[in-house]
């Protein structure tokens, strides 16, 4: 392996602090003449189409929920998710004019490529947005959009995860040219708030030390955006730190999860979005009150004083970005102070090539 851990005794950590860079990237592999560009017969795809199904596995899947969100909000057409190992079977009512948009980091996960070979059958068209040039999702697609992450070596997925959204934001805009946001700026912002993130891991080892070190088993909760980046955070801590976790809507929790709470759960909350803010706290209260442990990740405009981790603000649809670093490294110092394998976890491949 050519790639080098440099001073960083893991690839994962090394891949965390990455982010700022690769986001950099991303804007400038995607700037022409000063502005935001995408290939015009791509956008003139998704334009076309009335309904746009996105096919993922693993943490892909995850982005692709976000990526539902920025594309809803920003480009107004209706976006539906779906886990490439049950697309295949459980396969919807197609819409007249699909798109199908494959997200994979390796290009090569064999549930993926069985949608698409399916879907190439049917005769509708696909874009895939990898991280590897060349790779089979890529050349069997229609068009391709890249990443840029760099190789991602570690087996939990951290850059490739905040690149394919940002690449998806950057679709999602270039679709819909009347949009209002200033993307370029708020993408360099996100670059770097990540960056004063990563410069707080002192914070998050002893948040990992104090909430997780003693626990067989924890809750994310998040409500809107928050629950997809719940959903994330959960599997990027079970699957280093073998703490079996979950990731759950907020407002669910009280029908029936909340019967796991005991004294001593660690219970984290993702609050970034103004309207769910109280609402989310009113959840966190209801199992603080049944003895949890609560941690809350909170934006700075909508912060209480008693939240342990508090995030500068960025444009409301490009928080994922940001939530997502302290709960990546959370992980990170949970395996780590488990002494376990980090980089390679046990039963697990980067690129799973078998269905
Ligand atoms: C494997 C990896 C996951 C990854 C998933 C999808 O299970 O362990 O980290 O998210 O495959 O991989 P892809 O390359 O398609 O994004």
């Amino acid at each position: 392996n050519d790639i080098e851990k440099g001073t960083y005794d893991h690839f994962m950590l090394k891949e965390i602090d990455e982010q700022p860079f690769v986001i950099r990237r991303i804007i400038q592999e995607y700037e022409k003449d000063g502005n935001l560009h995408i290939d015009p017969e791509i956008i003139a795809d998704v334009k076309e189409a009335d309904r746009l199904y996105i096919i993922a596995a693993g943490t892909s899947y995850h982005a692709g929920l976000i990526g539902k969100q920025l594309i809803e909000n920003i480009a107004g057409i209706p976006v539906e998710v779906h886990i490439s190992s049950e697309f295949i079977y459980n396969t919807p009512i197609i819409s007249k004019k699909p798109l199908f948009i494959f997200i994979s980091q390796s290009g090569e996960t064999a549930d993926s490529r069985a949608v698409l070979v399916k879907i190439k059958k049917l005769g509708y068209k696909s874009l895939t947005i990898t991280n590897v040039e060349g790779s089979t999702l890529s050349r069997e697609a229609n068009h391709t959009l890249l990443i840029h992450a760099g190789p991602e070596i570690a087996v939990a997925s951290t850059k490739a995860y905040t690149a394919q959204i940002a690449v998806l934001s950057i679709l999602a805009y270039m679709v819909n040219e009347d949009n209002e946001i200033d993307l370029h700026h708020e993408l360099s912002l996100v670059a770097t708030v990540i960056e004063t993130l990563c410069d707080r891991k002192e914070l998050m080892e002893e948040l990992a030390r104090k909430f997780l070190s003693e626990t067989r088993n924890c809750f994310y909760i998040g409500r809107h955006i928050d629950y997809y980046v719940a959903l994330e955070a959960a599997l990027k801590l079970k699957e280093i730190s073998y703490i079996q976790t979950e990731g759950f809507a907020a407002g669910e929790l009280k029908h029936g999860t909340i019967a796991l709470i005991e004294k001593g759960t660690p219970v984290i909350a993702v609050i970034s979005q103004e309207d769910i803010n109280l609402n989310t706290r009113s959840n966190v209260k209801e199992v603080r009150s049944r003895g949890a442990n609560t941690l809350v990740i909170a934006l700075d405009s909508i912060c209480a004083g008693t939240d342990q981790v508090v995030i500068d603000d960025v444009h409301p649809l490009l928080t994922p970005l940001v939530t997502i670093v302290p709960i990546q490294l959370i992980a990170y110092y949970a395996a780590l102070h488990r002494e376990l394998d980090i980089d390679k976890p046990r039963n697990l491949a980067k690129s799973v090539t078998v269905e």
